[in-house]
């Protein structure tokens, strides 16, 4: 980021991650200023990243050339509320993390035509690792779309939609997506268990199974379809194991699994924007 500020609603875990990686790549702590009613996380995050905070929204949203609305769904609509007359005075670009809250009832809680950003981001943002996926409408410029998507790839790697309604799609596949692969793990440990290796050996050999094979195919041209094909020779041990994973349907159950998690968030929205 440039000459630009950015303020932070909500200090949370979210914002903790964005603003880690943020100062982690460069970004000066203060041009950061982030508001949380905690005193707690307001103190912890000002010792760690050395970032401004406050204990009010309007105080951030006065400042801020980006503002990044990180509280939960529950709260977004109060929070907006009571930094309604900054946004209107300002107009800077809003960028909102929170899970399923329309761009359009943003707009109606400020009161306000804003540029506005929806992002869906995901759990391994922590470790910089995340992915986010994220819609513009139609008043963020080229410039603000730019600065957004660097703001964003501070926790991982950040890819546009350009449809509003794809943000559920995006929340079923990655949003959701990091308890699939714990799923998968979990099996796959107490498998190894099962199979008589001592608990911390099964999880070690399952964990660096998964990044190897997340990083090996992000390393490679070809589709999952087709690494998984190289690794299944005829007759082999991998083939036994995708023959039962083939008979059961679980490609199937995943992709039905995908699709109700996309089915939920089309209806969480519904509720939660229709506050
Ligand atoms: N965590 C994830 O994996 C994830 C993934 C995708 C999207 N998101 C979205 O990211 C957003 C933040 O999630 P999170 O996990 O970071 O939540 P979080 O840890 O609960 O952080 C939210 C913070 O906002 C504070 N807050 C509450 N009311 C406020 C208000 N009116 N004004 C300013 N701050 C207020 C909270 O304080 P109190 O605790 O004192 O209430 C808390 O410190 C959510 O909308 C969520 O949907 C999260």
């Amino acid at each position: 980021m440039t000459d630009q500020r950015l303020g932070l609603i909500g200090g949370g875990n979210m914002a903790r991650s964005l603003v880690g990686g943020l100062v982690k790549s460069g970004t000066a702590p203060e041009s950061i200023i982030v508001s949380d009613p905690d005193d707690s996380i307001r103190q912890a995050l000002a010792e760690d990243f050395s970032v401004q905070t406050c204990a009010d929204n309007p105080s951030a949203a006065h400042v801020a050339d980006i503002l990044v609305l990180a509280v939960k769904p529950q709260v977004m609509q109060c929070a907006v509320e009571d930094i309604a007359e900054n946004l209107l005075q300002r107009q800077p670009l809003v960028v909102s993390i929170a899970a399923g809250i329309p761009i359009a009832s943003i707009e109606s809680w400020a009161g306000s035509p804003l540029p506005l950003i929806r992002v869906m981001p995901n759990t391994p943002a922590v470790t910089g690792n995340g992915a986010s996926g994220m819609y513009a409408n139609h008043r963020v410029s080229k410039s603000q779309r730019a600065q957004a998507q660097k703001i964003m790839e501070a926790m991982g790697i950040a890819v546009w939609v350009d449809d509003e309604s794809l943000i559920d799609t995006v929340t079923a596949v990655s949003g959701s997506g990091p308890a699939y692969f714990f799923y998968l793990m979990d099996a796959m440990v107490k498998a190894g268990q099962e199979g008589g290796l001592n608990p911390e050996i099964s999880r070690q050999l399952t964990l660096q199974t998964a990044l190897g094979a997340a990083q090996l195919a992000l390393a490679s041209d070809e589709s999952p379809t087709e690494l998984r094909r190289r690794v299944t020779s005829a007759g082999g041990t991998t083939q036994a194991a995708v023959e039962i994973l083939d008979k059961k349907g679980c490609e199937k159950i995943l992709i039905r699994a995908v699709h109700a998690a996309r089915e939920r968030s089309v209806e969480l929205a519904k509720l939660l924007g229709d506050e």
